[in-house]
């Protein structure tokens, strides 16, 4: 007798007709035909079961504020990071909590399963890293909240940044942040890595910095965060988020630094719909993409997952928490078109993200962790060609979001009476 078994999968990997069986939180058998009782019994009528979804890159402080205290009229980063200077003094702890607890609601609907979110820590008060570090623990039966020290204001720039940083970090946030573009100065830039990367290296922590959110092809923070990251034997722990200068820097430099950046082991983390939004503001025409070199990145063995960044909040007014509305805009951005590629989108958004976190007992596969999606699609192709519907979400081997299946009922002579978007996939697709 089992907890929960999804009859009639399609898995990620391509097989069909598997069946899934959880019990005490774990997947415990993924094979045909299994015959055991369950408690609960799903159908999955050959859609799509995947791991959860994982955003790699997120702001829960500042989520769901769009509009307060007043929208952001140019549209630019930097309007955006002096609208939240004008939020944080206003806003309360129990603010941030309920937004944020908001948020993980329309998180989990859509399949999210871990988040990893910054939480500014130029605030005197600390207010977010108190609210976000209560929201994680109150979430934690339903999303692994992952929680790093985002000094917003600039590390060196803002006077109390750095002890505040060390501060969160003592209080008991997981990751070391940074934004060096936003120093005063490159050197400035480069001084902030390699201290926070020190600070990392002593507490044995990750490292996740904004790094060259940006235009302008000399911002090259990335080429320091490899070097340090090498230097202090971070390899694999260290990630660089945006990294959208490399969009316009020289290709012969480019050559040099993406090897730097596998040697270094650095994941990136590039976030699609708010770079397209926020990049190439200063250009006329032609307007340059907001997005780092993904396909180059990916192809030289570095491990890319796709971040959503924000979600109506003083930077992005759009999103829904839809992982798969980010990897439909980093495939169409990156050209990334082959089966392969969008397949590959698809990773960006689940397994690869995954592994960025650290996240243990993530797959399915027996013995991993039996938190699953049902998706309304057949392949991971389809899923992000119709943003699928999430049927059922599943935590420890419970369903904790359900939907209807999306089918339209259609009155046109001789034609069906119903319609799956589902059954739109192409008949051979290899
Ligand atoms: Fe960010």
């Amino acid at each position: 007798m089992f907890d929960l078994i999804i009859k009639n999968a399609t898995l990620p990997d391509g097989r069909s007709g598997v069946d899934i069986a959880c019990q005490d939180g774990i997947i415990t058998a993924v094979e045909a035909g299994i015959t055991a009782e369950a408690t609960e019994v799903i159908d999955a009528k050959g859609y799509l079961v995947s791991p959860p979804f994982v955003d790699p890159h997120f702001h829960m402080d500042a989520t769901l504020s769009l509009g307060t205290p007043r929208m952001n009229v140019s549209g630019t980063l930097l309007e955006g990071i002096a609208l939240w200077g004008e939020l944080k003094p206003v806003q309360s702890v129990d603010d941030i909590i309920q937004r944020a607890l908001r948020y993980c609601d329309l998180a989990v609907s859509m399949g999210l399963g871990a988040i990893r979110s910054h939480v500014d820590t130029c605030d005197d008060e600390l207010k977010g890293v108190e609210a976000l570090l209560e929201v994680r623990d109150q979430v934690k039966d339903y999303i692994d909240l992952q929680l790093v020290a985002f000094p917003q204001d600039g590390v060196l720039r803002d006077p109390t940044a750095m002890a505040n940083t060390l501060r969160a970090l003592d209080m008991g946030v997981d990751v070391v942040g940074g934004i060096p573009h936003f120093e005063r100065t490159m050197a400035d830039g480069a001084e902030s890595v390699r201290q926070l990367c020190k600070i990392a290296a002593d507490r044995g922590l990750m490292v996740d910095m904004h790094c060259d959110e940006s235009d302008d092809p000399h911002s090259r923070h990335i080429e320091t965060l490899a070097y340090e990251t090498q230097r202090l034997g971070l390899q694999g722990r260290v990630a660089g988020s945006h990294l959208t200068s490399m969009h316009s820097m020289d290709n012969y430099y480019v050559s040099k630094l993406i090897p730097l950046m596998v040697e270094a082991g650095v994941h990136a983390i590039p976030n699609p719909l708010i770079n397209i939004m926020l990049q190439g503001r200063h250009d006329t025409y032609p307007k340059r993409r907001g997005q780092t070199r993904v396909r180059e990145l990916r192809d030289a063995g570095i491990t890319v997952g796709f971040g959503s960044d924000c979600v109506m909040d003083p930077w992005y007014s759009m999103g829904t928490a839809d992982m798969l509305d980010v990897a439909f805009m980093g495939l169409h951005v990156g050209q990334l078109s082959s089966r392969e590629d969008m397949a590959w989108c698809f990773d960006a958004v689940t397994q690869n993200s995954a592994h960025i976190m650290g996240l243990g007992g993530y797959g399915v596969a027996k013995g991993c962790a039996a938190n699953l999606v049902l998706l309304q699609a057949r392949d991971k192709i389809e899923t992000i060609r119709l943003r699928a519907d999430r049927l059922a979400v599943i935590r420890k081997g419970k369903v904790i979001a359900r939907k209807q299946p999306s089918v339209s009922n259609l009155s046109l002579p001789g034609r069906p009476k119903s319609l799956d978007p589902a059954d739109y996939a192409p008949k051979s697709p290899s």
